[in-house]
């Protein structure tokens, strides 16, 4: 124990960030550590702050508090002032006085600034006002009278913004400032360029972009200009020197000494792709020395926009490249007298990421062009008829100097790309891909004994990450990629699962209540675009609406974060209480027809005609209800947590009313239910709506039934997926979920394994038996709903359910056997991590490995013995 060079603390963090992050919000963020042994009692922690004010002194702090508590707690400083940079650690100590361990690592946090005293300024000249407008680039000069100490840029944008700084790039993030419901808020981002500015002139230059904010957005071709058609970057550098003063430069369009001028990128839209001409690069255009032509470059005008939306520090750190990867394979697939050549790159994994090139070897004028896409064609060609308008289709003309290539404002959902107009051999050496998703911690690990279960839940991985970029989307590749919330309210309990994205996730969610209110209701998708030019008639649909209540509600389980569900406990309580006056009389969901209509039920049902997806087998009224009952019911719960019983018995007793609707409505008395379709028995008895006992022993015995006489292939899409294998474990019939789970015929999880996939996709037969791609029109192999299964995974086959928001308490009872001999989950959580791994033995007994974190207790559920309780420790069990 008193081993000084061990971290008893680990995991310091503030509020919900990963880490150090500069340019918080929060003037007393909430601190949060783990303990990797037992805790003494009666130890207290010591809290050391060192903290210095702008252009001030450091200055350090300390406060000693009771070691039980440490998660979330109470800042116990005096609030940090905007620009104010603290550094903490924490350390244990006896109640003798005695130092226990050494101080955790550091954390440094710096406040950001309020709100921005700079000007928006772009360009003042007219554009068109389509898309595939050239980007332009803003530069300035500022004189600094000694090296700063420490220098920061505060920046965001209307479209996106990348900065240089001297000729060097600020930060290493792309799309900056990301994806908001810009009528609502901005992210303003803080950037550390101290290394980046000297004493004398400096220059600032940066390079904008269409991104979300005017792009083309939507489906079918979809709509630019959806928040504004004038790009604009507001910055605002502030620099302090080591006697305590300081000089700040703010964009602006009157001191004259902004300008702008048009940049090398012909066009660029983040699902169409890049023009990028060399030949129009200005060289040195950001540094010092450089003579802005006047006939190229133009004072910058102010650009206003209206609404003017709030400016707020970023919540999470931003979008870097979280792995370089290589080629799985190079293949020349054609090559011209001309010595040059098409080549198809395999990069063996389909995700977000971008190629760079190292562009050497080709003429002033010569240009490589590049195509992506998930999946090739039978003949062998890269299939991109499903991208529809989005072709990911970058182009880079050279100007005849070699140099290393990625697009900016462009971002690709990709496993091959073609390589067009390559001079000489492409080799490995000059691909470098990026792959990219949002700044998350991995919360959570599976593993087996079944390699091809293995690679479906690697699949589920990747199909979170390459759709967690800056908004959770249905997909990353195709006209669409739109924070969809149906695909979100089912993949929820997975997500939270494999990563903390909290942070990530509240970002949307802020989003999603501020659109709830001005529409009225929650929206099909968010940020919330018009697809056809009106924001009016918007109607409540389950499943994706629902998302208002699962996300919170999977988040406050993760963390126990009590101020968190009351920041979304409004927006809950309006999604309940704007449906109830929706119901007919008996409780079921559609008093009105025209909500009826609007609902998507069983999204993609696999007996649905595939160029049809919304004509599935249940009604949707019976998944509206359902999913409503279910809805009611976690309200219920959440305002227990909050302790405002009197909401949480109200919403308890309209969850029962609208689950004997269900029942007497869509129920007949031998049990059949109304369409007699897969997905309405999955939702009946996954959410216990069958209200008396015979009614549920036949429904029960039908779900069987049905799943045994499909041969253990799946009859559900979105609304019924998620809860399938529940269902089943429900009824005890664990042994026919591991039949569907493990079955590799199509509509299964593994059937997408057999044909090869590396992620998730939308349909269950996105890429058909013959190895042909879905001929519908709506075919992407890169979407998580389906991965939903995920959660059942974790729970069941890994055995680890949490019982109690932030995993003070879980369950530990896996499913063994039935064609997976081994398996192991971990999972990081608040108290730090959790080990559940067990095997069969040669006796046929099981052999249970579970590790307990300090602070939690593990309710153990084993076949052939007596439930038990296990608190911090290491326990090997055999059982069976
Ligand atoms: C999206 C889905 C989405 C659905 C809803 C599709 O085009 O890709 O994932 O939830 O539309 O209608």
């Amino acid at each position: 124990m008193n081993d000084m060079t061990n971290h008893i603390i680990v995991r310091l963090k503030a509020e919900h960030y990963t880490g150090n992050m500069l340019g918080i919000r929060d003037a007393r963020p909430r601190l949060s550590w783990q303990y990797t042994e037992h805790v003494p009692d009666r130890s207290t922690v010591v809290i050391t702050l060192r903290r210095r004010r702008f252009c001030g002194k450091s200055v350090t702090q300390v406060a000693q508090l009771p070691a039980e508590n440490h998660r979330l707690i109470e800042w116990p400083f005096n609030p940090i002032e905007e620009r104010e940079e603290v550094v903490l650690s924490v350390q244990l100590q006896a109640k003798d006085g005695i130092w226990l361990g050494e101080p955790s690592e550091p954390l440094h946090v710096e406040r950001a600034i309020g709100y921005p005293e700079s000007d928006f300024i772009g360009v003042p000249w007219p554009e068109y006002a389509t898309d595939h407008r050239r980007a332009p680039l803003v530069r300035t000069e500022f004189t600094l009278k000694d090296k700063p100490v420490r220098a920061r840029l505060y920046m965001t944008a209307y479209g996106l913004v990348e900065a240089e700084i001297n000729g060097n790039k600020v930060g290493d993030d792309i799309l900056t400032p990301g994806w908001t419901d810009y009528d609502n808020r901005l992210y303003l981002w803080t950037f550390d360029i101290t290394s980046h500015v000297q004493q004398g002139t400096n220059v600032a230059g940066f390079l904008l972009g269409d991104g979300w904010y005017r792009g083309r957005l939507g489906f079918f071709g979809g709509h630019a200009n959806n928040w504004g058609d004038r790009l604009a970057v507001n910055a605002q550098i502030e620099c302090e020197y080591a006697d305590g003063t300081n000089t700040r430069i703010l964009s602006n369009s009157w001191d004259r000494r902004w300008k702008c001028a048009l940049g090398p990128i012909l066009e660029s839209d983040l699902g169409e792709g890049e023009r990028y001409d060399a030949r129009l690069e200005q060289e040195h255009w950001s540094e010092p020395g450089f003579q802005t032509d006047a006939d190229a470059w133009k004072p910058v005008a102010e650009i206003s926009r209206d609404p003017v939306p709030k400016i707020l520090p970023a919540p999470f750190r931003g979008i870097q490249s979280r792995m370089i990867r290589k080629p799985q394979s190079i293949t020349c697939i054609q090559r011209g007298e001309d010595g040059l050549g098409t080549w198809l790159v395999d990069m063996g994994q389909n995700c977000t990421q971008r190629l760079r090139l190292h562009m050497h070897g080709l003429r002033r004028g010569q240009t490589v062009s590049i195509q992506h896409a998930e999946v090739l064609e039978r003949d062998g060609t890269l299939s991109t008829r499903p991208l529809r308008r989005a072709q990911q289709h970058d182009m880079y003309t050279s100007s005849g100097h070699d140099t290393w290539w990625e697009p900016r404002f462009s971002i690709h959902g990709f496993r091959y790309a073609t390589i067009d107009g390559w001079p000489g051999e492409l080799t490995e050496t000059d691909i470098d891909c990026n792959v990219y998703y949002a700044d998350m911690t991995q919360t959570g690990w599976f593993n087996s004994s079944h390699a091809l279960l293995n690679r479906f839940h690697s699949n589920v991985l990747w199909s979170m990450r390459s759709n967690f970029v800056f908004v959770p989307t249905d997909c990353p590749q195709r006209d669409e990629r739109m924070g969809w919330t149906g695909d979100l309210s089912v993949f929820a309990p997975t997500a939270t699962w494999l990563y903390d994205a909290t942070a990530f996730l509240c970002s949307w969610l802020d989003d999603l209540a501020y659109e709830q209110e001005r529409y009225g209701t929650v929206p099909l998708y968010c940020p919330w675009f018009s697809m056809n030019g009106t924001h009016n008639g918007m109607r409540p649909v389950a499943v994706w609406g629902d998302a208002a209540i699962i996300v919170p509600w999977q988040l406050f389980m993760e963390t126990g974060d009590l101020l968190l569900l009351h920041q979304y406990l409004p927006m809950m309580d309006r999604w309940i209480d704007g449906i109830a006056p929706r119901l007919s009389d008996d409780g079921v969901w559609d008093r009105y027809h025209d909500d009826v209509r609007a609902q998507i039920g069983d999204w993609l049902d696999p007996n649905a005609p595939s160029d049809d997806p919304g004509k599935e087998m249940t009604p949707k009224q019976l998944v509206a209800t359902a999913y409503y009952a279910r809805s009611c019911r976690i309200l219920a719960k959440a305002h227990r947590h909050a302790n405002d019983i009197d909401a949480a018995e109200h919403y308890e007793q309209l969850a029962e009313h609208v689950a004997e609707g269900f029942t007497s409505r869509f129920i007949a008395d031998d049990g059949l239910i109304t369409s007699d379709s897969e997905c309405a028995y999955v939702l009946a008895v996954a959410f216990d709506l069958v209200r008396d006992s015979k009614r549920r022993t036949a429904v029960e015995h039908r779900l069987l039934d049905k799943i045994q006489s499909s041969g253990y292939t799946i009859g559900t899409g979105f609304a019924g997926t998620p809860q399938l294998l529940h269902a089943l474990t429900k009824i005890g019939r664990e042994d026919s979920a591991m039949k569907l789970l493990l079955n590799e015929q199509c509509p299964g999880w593994l059937y997408q394994v057999i044909m090869g996939g590396t992620t998730t996709w939308e349909r269950w037969d996105s890429l058909l038996p013959d190895g042909s791609v879905n001929p519908g029109d709506m075919t992407s192999f890169n979407h998580y709903a389906l991965g939903s299964a995920g959660e059942w995974v974790h729970e069941r086959l890994g055995g680890l359910t949490n019982l109690q928001p932030g995993w003070g308490r879980f369950l530990v009872s896996p499913h063994m056997g039935d064609g997976v001999e081994n398996a192991n989950v971990s999972r990081l959580t608040p108290n730090g991590t959790i080990q559940v791994e067990w095997s069969t033995l040669d006796d046929g007994r099981h052999r249970v490995h579970l590790i307990v974190p300090e602070g939690s207790v593990a309710a153990l559920r084993l076949p052939g013995l007596e439930d038990r309780e296990c608190s911090a420790g290491d326990y090997v069990v055999v059982c069976g």
